[in-house]
């Protein structure tokens, strides 16, 4: 129909998920955080002993999630049984092996399949919906009214992930570096599938970024 549907994928430290959240609510429609999916099921896994590396109980977690997500832009949020895990999903613990969780490839069978049914619901709610992850664009939602690849380039990703996480810049380097390594053996984010539009913002702030998709937006949707 005629909501917009804006697909936005990227490595992490691209500022993707900041920028996603002020374009939706510039444009008054829902978010969806698709990475706090697969970190909320990390969580709960580790909450209940599941061993990340078991593949077929960890699937099982997955389909049995009892997951809400939170999709009003102005405060996003992830509930499990009902209680916020936000703050939680967010530790270093979960950055460090959520990428073992997501390279399961029933985990994403179930998680794409619950964050379409998700994008439908929001749209149906708010006119329109942004969605940011690692394969929005390729396999949740190829058919969304605008397709972004943000990109930005190692060292600006790296600065800005050690600003958020305050910690040294090595260290940083290898847990980015290592996780989208790892992503990307399941899902194409470094470089842009066909029809998709890049997004470059190793040069540009926070506020331009948000003017350079809502710029993609108005030229595409
Ligand atoms: O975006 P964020 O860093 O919160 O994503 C956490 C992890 O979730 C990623 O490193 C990746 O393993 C997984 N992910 C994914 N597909 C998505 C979104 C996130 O596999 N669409």
């Amino acid at each position: 129909g005629s909501h917009v549907v804006v697909a936005i994928d990227g490595p992490s430290g691209t500022g993707k998920s900041s920028v996603s959240k002020a374009v939706a609510r510039k444009l008054g429609v829902g978010f969806l955080d698709t990475g706090a999916m697969y970190r909320a099921l990390t969580w709960w896994c580790l909450e209940q002993q599941i061993e990340l590396t078991d593949a077929d109980a960890v699937a099982a977690a997955s389909r049995d999630l009892p997951l809400t997500m939170g999709t009003d832009p102005n405060h996003p949020d992830v509930f499990i049984d009902g209680r916020s895990i936000e703050v939680h999903i967010r530790e270093s613990r979960i950055s460090q092996s959520v990428s073992t969780v997501a390279t399961n490839l029933d985990v994403r069978a179930d998680m794409q399949q619950r964050q379409r049914e998700l994008m439908a619901q929001v749209s149906e709610q708010t006119g329109g919906v942004v969605a940011e992850g690692r394969d929005i664009t390729t396999v949740v939602a190829p058919d969304a009214t605008v397709r972004i690849l943000m990109t930005a380039s190692e060292e600006a990703r790296m600065a800005r992930r050690s600003k958020q996480l305050s910690v040294t810049a090595e260290s940083t380097r290898s847990q980015i570096v290592d996780r989208d390594r790892v992503d990307s053996t399941v899902s194409t984010f470094m470089t842009a599938a066909d029809g998709v539009v890049t997004v470059d913002t190793s040069h540009l702030d926070f506020e331009q970024s948000v003017q350079a998709v809502l710029h993609v937006v108005s030229a595409e949707a």
